[in-house]
């Protein structure tokens, strides 16, 4: 059978979970990201439960690496559950949970990969009960490693109690067109016959994406390069989610490597309807 691009993604990061967030780029991404989530808990508007109303509060973290989402909003929930394909990483989200003093019953780590075409148990196998019912399903710098990514926002939308938040970060796409002095150091497209209408002069107007080096080691596991507005927006509507709001970040992130050494993370969230 062919190697699938899950199967990819799971030899890739058991091998870079050990080292991966030593790099000083991947730490400062992670800590712009944490300082989004802290920052912006009423935008991401999570409901939780108020007075007598004393049901558990649950944080999927889906594709959680070493649980930066856990990291910056398990104060909210009384239960934190990592899901990955990846042990190494599953390693590093145990470590994240023993740092913060969380016992298993507080965070706890599961191996599986919920947005395949067919769903096998996790491990340790949870219950439906457990895999459902979620307050915030959150999928961080994930969802540019899932083929369909359809199929995967309505796979996590699923679990998502109803009016509970569905939260994807990742990169946006931009259009580099306005930045000349980055031109010089990108592969230039050619642009479509319909800017030249738009032109009254015979300059190029050259449309250009950034995205990952396509000699970066990771670059195998990778299927989208960035995302657009639409698009996401798109995805929460398809996956049955509504309220969805699309934030760009206000800075840009350096990324080695990148077109233009950067790149700009958005933030997204819809309410399950
Ligand atoms: C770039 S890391 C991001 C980790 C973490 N969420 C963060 O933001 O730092 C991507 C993670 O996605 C996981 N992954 C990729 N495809 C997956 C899938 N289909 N199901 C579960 N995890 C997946 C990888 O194992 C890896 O840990």
């Amino acid at each position: 059978m062919s190697e699938t691009l899950a199967d990819k993604n799971q030899a890739y990061w058991n091998h870079a979970s050990h080292f991966v967030f030593k790099d000083k780029w991947i730490g400062d991404i992670q800590y712009q990201i944490s300082e989004f989530l802290t920052d912006n808990i009423d935008w991401i508007g999570v409901r939780l439960p108020t007075g007598d109303n004393e049901r558990q509060t649950k944080l999927m973290d889906y594709a959680c690496g070493n649980g930066i989402v856990s990291r910056s909003l398990h104060h909210l929930f009384s239960k934190c559950i990592g899901i990955d394909l990846s042990d190494g990483m599953l390693d590093e989200y145990r470590a994240t949970a023993a740092e913060l003093g969380l016992d298993n019953s507080r965070m706890s780590a599961v191996q599986g990969n919920l947005l395949a075409p067919t769903v096998t148990p996790t491990t340790p196998p949870l219950s439906k009960e457990e895999l459902d019912g979620f307050d915030l399903v959150a999928i961080c710098m994930a969802l540019h490693h899932v083929e369909d990514i359809a199929l995967a926002t309505k796979r996590l939308a699923e679990r998502l109690r109803p009016g509970g938040v569905l939260l994807i970060i990742d990169w946006a796409a931009r259009d580099l067109s306005d930045e000349p002095e980055q031109q010089a150091s990108v592969q230039i497209t050619p642009s479509s016959s319909e800017d030249h209408h738009n032109h009254h002069h015979h300059q190029h107007h050259h449309h250009m994406h950034d995205g990952i080096n396509p000699k970066h080691p990771a670059a195998h596991t990778i299927s989208h390069n960035n995302f657009s507005r639409d698009q996401i927006l798109s995805l929460f509507e398809q996956a049955g989610c509504g309220e969805s709001q699309f934030v760009l970040a206000d800075r840009l992130s350096p990324v080695p490597g990148a077109r233009g050494g950067q790149m700009q993370l958005f933030w997204a969230r819809a309410t399950k309807l």
